[in-house]
């Protein structure tokens, strides 16, 4: 496949396609392919866009309703009648499973005085009003009209409850408002065929756990767009992480997509030529037992010529293929170690991968444009001649709960909690500086300004 980069700036060390060039197993095209021009977007960002009340109320009006955005897993509602709730700030949503197994999404808002129909997910034949007992079926089709002589003129066939548009990916339910809008496939591309490999079909949510952040939610999400803030805020990780040799991949066809790939299993390049191979493994460990490295640990010896990337492979491979319950020989060692991360516009964060996979998703919470719910999701695999496990139920972290009490994240969390103690003094800081400009990296932060470019044409286009 091309590599269409023309970036000149390159971090020193071992560029990421010469790890895949010496991995075992070649990587399959959508992770081999590279694809980067120098992006068109803003350098430089104005800070309103992260602290101004007036540029959230104006994302509610011309950002929101207009994406693709995901609401949850079919997991969540496996049967017909099966229902959850979804929210972003104003509005709020009933995704329903349909008696033919489809799914809609059904604005939760009574369509007499405006109650929500439902507060709290469930499994229902009929939305009946709690207030006045208008009720409606699991198809939308309004079925009792109570005191219908009091309403002249209604006619119970033109109240249907108004419906968003619904599709599906991967097990992920996504929904849009706008009739208008590109359909997910296009939306999503080229997502699909890059995770056609990755055993979607067989995936659950076997983790979910959310936190209230206080930072606006794209100063959280640009925390998760770039892998060059690892050498400060997570210096334990460095020892097996390319941190600065991660390759950023954006597609000049579509602004709704865009990738990172930071290779694990191999040093930092301000680490490179000084630490061994196995010095690349114990650190690997150590972030399995709280993410960070036990004092004296010593080294984990290897035979001459094993690289501490084969080895880290190897053990993704077995933990891939407990979960698949099949041998997987052939995998991409890239496939089953790197961090593959896609931002699919505006606020979902899947990795690829042949699992377990993280997932993140930043929202407003509510209508506070300075906080955020960051929520992870761990996707995990079962045989594919086996039903699919009930999905994970939702941890909430109270304020004052670090990450890392959730200990179903492993050594996620103390990671998660180094990047949680930036963000607030993010958001307290762009409000106090004098340049009123965020500065932006021309490579390693080309994500954040492609993401930017997309949200501006959203925001002042038609
Ligand atoms: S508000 Fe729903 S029935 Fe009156
Ligand atoms: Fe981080």
């Amino acid at each position: 496949m091309a590599t269409r980069s023309t970036d000149g700036a390159r971090a020193p060390g071992t560029p990421y396609q010469t790890y895949l060039d010496r991995d075992a197993q070649p990587p399959t095209p959508g992770v081999r392919e590279h694809v980067w021009e120098p992006p068109e977007g803003e350098a430089e960002i104005p800070v309103e866009r992260y602290v101004s009340r007036d540029f959230f109320e104006l994302e509610k009006r011309r950002l929101w309703p207009k994406v693709w955005q995901m609401a949850c897993r079919e997991e969540h509602i496996p049967e017909p009648g099966d229902y959850t709730l979804y929210e972003i700030c104003d509005h709020a949503f009933i995704i329903a499973r349909q008696d033919n197994g489809s799914i809609r999404a059904f604005y939760n808002a009574c369509l007499h005085r405006g109650r929500m129909l439902r507060t709290e997910p469930g499994s229902t034949r009929q939305f009946r009003c709690p207030f006045h007992g208008l009720t409606w079926g699991l198809d939308g089709q309004l079925q009792e009209l109570p005191c219908a002589w009091d309403f002249p003129g209604v006619d119970p066939a033109t109240l249907p409850l108004p419906q968003a548009r619904v599709a599906t990916w991967g097990g992920w339910v996504f929904l849009n408002m706008d009739e208008a809008a590109p359909p997910l496939e296009d939306y999503l591309r080229p997502l699909p065929e890059h995770f056609a490999t990755w055993g979607l079909s067989q995936s659950y949510l076997g983790v979910h756990v959310a936190k209230v952040i206080q930072a606006n939610w794209k100063a959280v999400l640009d925390a998760f767009s770039e892998a060059w803030h690892s050498r400060d805020t997570h210096p334990q990780i460095l020892p097996f992480t390319g941190d600065t040799n991660t390759r950023y991949d954006i597609w000049p066809d579509n602004p709704h997509v865009d990738r990172m790939i930071t290779p694990f299993g191999v040093p930092s390049p301000v680490l490179e030529g000084q630490i061994g191979e196995g010095d690349i493994l114990a650190a690997m460990a150590a972030l399995g037992e709280g993410g960070r490295r036990p004092a004296g640990m010593a080294a984990i010896e290897l035979p001459e010529g094993v690289t501490g990337r084969q080895i880290a492979a190897s053990k993704a491979r077995e933990t891939a293929e407990a979960m698949w319950g099949r041998p997987l020989p052939d995998a991409p060692e890239s496939e089953l170690l790197d961090g593959i991360l896609y931002n699919v516009f505006p606020n979902f964060v899947p990795w690829g991968g042949y699992g377990p996979n993280i997932n993140y998703r930043f929202r407003p919470h509510g209508n506070d444009h300075e906080a955020c719910v960051m929520e992870v999701m761990l996707l995990l695999r079962h045989p594919a001649d086996q039903p699919k496990p009930p999905p994970a139920e939702l941890r909430w972290l109270e304020a004052d709960e670090p990450w890392s009490t959730a200990t179903e994240l492993g050594g996620l969390g103390a990671i998660f909690d180094q990047d949680n103690s930036n963000l607030p003094w993010v958001q307290r800081g762009m409000k106090a500086t004098a340049r009123r400009r965020l500065l932006l990296a021309h490579v390693q932060e080309s994500r954040i300004r492609h993401y930017h470019g997309t949200l501006m044409h959203y925001l002042t286009g038609p």
